[in-house]
């Protein structure tokens, strides 16, 4: 299938799946990719004979959704983000939890990749707030769709490259070198638990203090699916909590009950007054 007539099929296929166009048109060739394979696989010879054997075959849309999973991460990907984070945000969240008498801050790394968002969030914690907040525990509950992506999180070990933006004093204190790969020490792991979840269908139990969902719903769903699961993480956000979008991202128009945290997009808070409604 040439690059052509793949743009074409995935124009004609993602609205089935509740995805869009606009959020594959960067990353398209690692999906067109997949699908080439998979046409190899089922010996079929083009685009056109997939959508018929789309058209025949039900079941297989469940295989095509899997091959338009984008699993691109490091750490400290956007790293204004995690200054944010690390200057405001989290200072901010552990004074609200220390108020309601809480010891713990939870957070949720929702389409978490295999786990360099959520063991970035985990280093800022230990290298910058352990100290400060003794009786304080950052808890993280990271999810995704895909096994092989949550397999990689539990081991905890990266390719050098995926860790090239963390500042370099947190490289070393955080990993140790094995076999040309970098490896999470136990103390920057034990605070992340990783489950595997498909966010339209469901969410970790509870409450959360922060919740990071960046590079998913609000690149790749479309509108509909977009809206349905931005309720499902704003039911899920403690009232004075905070959401974390990419930092290309926004959020579909609707009454969400957020205000924007910064001037600057991307981070969001929840009202204490909320927890009145
Ligand atoms: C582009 S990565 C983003 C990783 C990280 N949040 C970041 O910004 O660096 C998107 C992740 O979402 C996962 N994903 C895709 N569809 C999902 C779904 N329906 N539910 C949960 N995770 C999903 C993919 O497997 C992938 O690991």
């Amino acid at each position: 299938m040439t690059d052509s007539e793949c743009v074409e099929f995935l124009q004609w296929c993602l609205p089935t799946l509740h995805l869009r166009w606009r959020g594959f048109r960067k990353v398209r060739r690692q999906v067109c990719k997949r699908i080439n394979h998979r046409l190899q696989g089922l010996g079929l010879p083009n685009a056109a004979a997939y959508r018929a054997y789309l058209e025949d075959h039900p079941n297989e849309w469940a295989t095509l959704d899997t091959l338009c999973w984008i699993n691109i991460s490091r750490f400290y990907r956007d790293r204004k983000v995690f200054e944010q984070l690390e200057d405001c945000v989290l200072p901010q969240l552990a004074q609200r939890v220390i108020t309601r008498a809480d010891s713990e801050i939870r957070c949720w790394s929702a389409g978490c990749a295999a786990g360099e968002e959520s063991y970035t969030l985990a280093i800022i914690w230990r290298n910058c707030f352990a100290t400060q907040f003794p009786l304080l525990r950052l808890r993280i509950v990271a999810t995704d769709i895909d096994p092989i992506a949550i397999r990689r999180a539990e081991r905890g070990c990266y390719r050098p490259s995926s860790a090239k933006d963390l500042p370099s004093a947190w490289r070393a204190q955080a990993f140790v070198a094995i076999a040309g790969e970098l490896c999470l020490k136990d103390e920057y792991r034990s605070s992340v638990t990783f489950m595997l979840q498909d966010i339209r269908q469901c969410a970790p139990e509870g409450l959360f203090d922060l919740i990071l969902c960046r590079n998913l719903v609000f690149t790749y769903f479309d509108e509909t699916l977009q809206r349905k699961t931005m309720q499902g993480l704003s039911d899920r956000l403690a009232p004075g909590g905070a959401l974390i979008i990419g930092n290309l991202e926004s959020l579909p128009d609707g009454a969400w009950g957020l205000a924007p945290w910064f001037t600057r997009a991307g981070v969001y808070e929840k009202p204490v007054e909320s927890q009145l409604h």
